[in-house]
């Protein structure tokens, strides 16, 4: 086989899957892997397309197989495997030979990461879509010199996920850009997905109902507003039967979400950018919560549960999906300013509306929203999303069915986090007089902070007599 033109190393569920999406494609790939027994087999079992694989058992071998100048991906998991992969592969390469991260990384490493390679190529790529999305089309979002990705794009864009016709894989910005959008992606993941759980529980105890309805509620759904991959996949996951017991799925999985920290890092750095992303933050303090499961079922012995059935006929499944549709505007909204946000402290500028085209397909979050949202955001990528006429318009229409379910699942003891803090989120945003010329007395009242008046003049004081 003459030399490769593209190199993998680590083959995990993702890196395997990414490098038979590659060959697939028609490039021919080496690859590598810690384990050579698990080179072997992947070699083994890649059918057709092991004439397009060259299986190598030394990183040096690797390094070797690949025409030059090289590209290699790095698909090992995030934190110092990756640190050490660099460190082990640089001194083998050529100055022009390109290292591209393509694991879930904190993009404060991928930041460091570019600036340690100064004009060494080094790309961090976000890669979203689970297995099936990294074997047959993800969406990519990718960071670093624009050259540099130009250099490997046309392969990037051959195995990336097509929404009619278009491949979704977009250059961000330089260094960590790419995997910053990733993680604002898995943030409105995970709010998509605390909100589904979350209209999930009402259906199961506030309106009992079997899981075998509640998949064919979701799978409805799949067909309106709502239509994504988390709404179709939920009807799936409501209506599968565990062929243990024979029971349904969902009886058998306990309460308890686990997480790899992309939500949580999104939530620390929209602190950093003093970023409001309420809902995102009930999302992943959902998942902290649902860990304590001793503690739950201690306060479920101390306090006893609320009487979770609501009244027959006070909420419909169609107000659930109503309120879902404003949950689901809010949590994007949250996202895409956080994006903005980022945007400006950093000095990236990254591009909104090719965002919102690069989640349409091929990642988890892509839902038939995000086409309206692409063209909302190219309207006019500094007006915040809920405020552009579509989303306005279909918050006008459905907030007050969000309100309804926050405000009955407060009073049937339902913990709806993520949904209530959304809607919190959408009354702040229409009041504009708030509340804060409190906090700013309090302030001034107890650290003579100042505040601005009404009538003009900053730096005031009360008269507080103190
Ligand atoms: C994706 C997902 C993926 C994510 C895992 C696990 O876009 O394909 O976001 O990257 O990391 O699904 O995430 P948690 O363990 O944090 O739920």
């Amino acid at each position: 086989m003459s030399k490769a033109e593209i190199g993998l190393i680590g083959l995990g569920t993702m890196g395997a899957a990414l490098a038979l999406n590659i060959a697939d494609n028609g490039f021919d790939i080496a690859v590598w892997n810690r384990t050579t027994a698990r080179t072997q087999d992947f070699h083994k079992n890649a059918g057709d397309l092991a004439d397009h694989i060259t299986a190598t058992e030394t990183l040096q071998d690797l390094v070797d197989a690949i025409a030059k100048p090289r590209a290699i991906i790095l698909m090992v998991p995030a934190g110092q495997p990756v640190d050490d992969q660099i460190d082990a592969l640089r001194p083998l390469l050529d100055d022009d030979d390109m290292i591209i991260d393509a694991g879930n990384a904190n993009f404060h490493d991928t930041n460091r990461r570019a600036r340690d390679a100064g004009d060494k190529p080094f790309l961090g790529i976000g890669v979203s879509g689970g297995e099936e999305g990294a074997r047959f089309g993800p969406s990519i979002m990718g960071g670093g010199k624009r050259a540099h990705w130009d250099r490997v794009a046309h392969i990037l864009n051959a195995i990336a996920a097509k929404h009619e016709g278009e491949a979704c894989a977009t250059w961000m910005g330089e260094e960590g850009a790419g995997h910053f959008v990733k993680a604002v992606h898995n943030g409105i993941e995970y709010a998509d997905m605390q909100m589904i759980a979350e209209v999930y529980g009402i259906m199961r105890d506030g309106l009992a109902m079997d899981d075998a309805s509640i998949a064919d509620t979701f799978s409805g759904w799949d067909n309106g507003p709502l239509k994504s991959y988390l709404i179709e996949i939920s009807g799936k996951v409501a209506g599968a039967t565990d062929p243990k017991t024979g029971k349904p799925m969902l009886e058998v999985i306990v309460d308890a979400a686990g997480q790899k920290g992309t939500g949580r890092w999104t939530v620390i750095e929209a602190q950093h950018l003093a970023a409001p992303i309420p809902a995102i933050e009930a999302a992943v303090v959902a998942r902290n919560l649902s860990s304590q499961r001793d503690a739950r079922a201690a306060g479920e012995d101390l306090f006893g549960t609320a009487p979770h059935r609501l009244p027959h006929d006070i909420l419909s499944t169609d107000t659930l999906e109503r309120a879902l549709i404003a949950g689901k505007i809010l949590c994007y909204t949250q996202g895409f300013d956080m994006i903005a946000k980022a945007s400006n402290a950093f000095g990236w500028a990254l591009p909104l509306p090719d965002i919102a085209k690069v989640w349409r397909a091929g990642c988890i979050i892509r839902s038939a929203m995000l086409d309206d949202m692409a063209t909302a955001l190219a309207e006019d990528a500094d007006r915040t999303l809920m405020f552009a006429p579509k989303f306005a318009n279909m918050l006008k229409a459905n907030h007050d069915a969000l309100r309804r379910v926050v405000a009955q699942a407060a009073l049937h003891g339902l913990a709806v986090p993520a949904l209530s803090s959304g809607l919190a989120y959408f009354d702040a945003m229409r009041t504009a007089r708030g509340t804060a010329n409190m906090i700013q007395g309090q302030r001034d009242f107890f650290g003579a902070h100042g505040f601005d008046r009404v009538d003009g003049g900053t730096g005031q004081h009360g008269p507080w007599g103190n």
